[in-house]
C-alpha cells in the first residue's frame, strides 16, 4: 500500500478548507510553523509560506519520505504527545488526520497549544467521524463497519472526530470556527476506486476473508454503475487561538 498516494488523495478532499484557514491564520506573517503527525509530508509540502516549517512524527519510514517531499522543512522524529519544542515557539501549530491516532488526543491538544505563542493559531485540520458513516446500498453497510473495526484493531478511535471541537474547549483553546468539511463527492475515477480498494484490502486483510473482500469490491463496482453507491465519513475540523 502506498501511503503517501493515500495521503495525496485525503489532501485534495481538504485543500479548500486549509486555504481558507491558513489565511484565516495570517500565515503570510507567520515566522514559524509546525505540523505535528506530519507523516511523509503530503500537507507539509503544499503549505506555501516564507515562514520556517517544522514537521515531527513518531513513525521513522514516514519521516524518510517527508525529508525528500518537504525538503525545506526541518524534521524530528518524535512523540505529539511530548513535543520537544519550547513552549510559545510557533506562530501556527497545525494537524491533518492525526489526533484519531494518538491514544490521548486531549494531551496531544494540550501541547500544541504549549508551543504555540500567545495570539498564534491551532489548526486541526481534519478528524473523521467513521461511526457515523453512511453506506449505501445496504448491502454495503457491513464493509463501513468491518473498516471501523479495522481502525480500532490499529489504535486508532474511530469516532475522535466528533469529540474535536469538546478537546479544544477542554485544552481551553479559544475557538474561532469548527464543524463539518464541506466536501462534494465527485464520480470517482478508476484510479481512485482502485486506491479506495488498495486502502480498503490493506485494512481488512487478516480480518476478512479475501473471497468476501472482493465479493464487496465487486458489489461496490456495480453499485457505482446504477449510481446507487453513498461512501460519506463526516471529517471535521477546528481553527482556534492561544
Ligand atoms: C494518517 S497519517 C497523516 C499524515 C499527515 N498528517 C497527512 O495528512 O498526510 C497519521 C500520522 O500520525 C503519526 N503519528 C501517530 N501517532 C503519533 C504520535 N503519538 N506522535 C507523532 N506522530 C504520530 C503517524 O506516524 C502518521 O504518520
Amino acid at each position: 500500500m502506498d501511503w503517501h498516494k493515500r495521503y495525496q488523495q485525503q489532501a485534495g478532499w481538504t485543500r479548500n478548507l486549509r486555504d481558507y484557514l491558513f489565511v484565516q491564520a495570517n500565515i503570510a506573517t507567520a515566522r514559524r510553523i509546525l505540523e505535528v503527525g506530519c507523516g511523509t509530508g503530503a500537507i507539509l509540502r503544499a503549505v506555501e509560506s516564507p515562514a520556517t516549517l517544522y514537521g515531527i512524527d513518531i513513525d521513522s519510514h514516514a519521516l524518510a519520505q517527508c525529508r525528500v517531499n518537504s525538503a525545506n522543512a526541518i524534521l524530528a522524529r518524535g512523540d505529539g504527545l511530548f513535543l520537544p519544542y519550547a513552549n510559545a515557539s510557533f506562530d501556527i501549530v497545525f494537524c491533518h488526520y492525526f489526533l484519531l491516532w494518538v491514544g490521548d488526543p486531549l494531551q496531544a491538544v494540550r501541547e500544541m497549544k504549549r508551543v504555540t505563542r500567545p495570539g498564534g493559531h491551532i489548526l486541526a485540520l481534519a478528524e473523521p467521524d467513521y461511526l457515523s458513516r453512511t453506506d449505501a446500498p445496504q448491502e454495503l453497510t457491513r464493509l463501513g463497519a468491518q473498516q471501523t473495526e479495522a481502525l480500532r484493531q490499529q489504535g486508532a478511535d474511530p469516532g475522535f472526530g466528533a469529540r474535536l471541537a469538546e478537546t479544544f474547549f477542554e485544552a481551553g483553546i479559544r475557538i474561532e470556527e469548527t464543524g463539518p468539511i464541506q466536501r462534494i463527492e465527485k464520480e470517482m475515477s478508476a484510479a481512485e476506486f482502485e486506491l479506495e480498494w488498495a486502502v480498503i484490502e490493506s485494512d481488512l486483510a487478516g480480518m476478512v476473508e479475501e473471497a468476501e473482500i472482493q465479493k464487496m469490491k465487486l458489489q461496490d463496482q456495480a453499485a457505482r454503475q446504477r449510481n446507487e453507491r453513498i461512501l460519506h465519513v463526516p471529517t471535521h475540523f477546528a481553527w482556534g487561538r492561544v
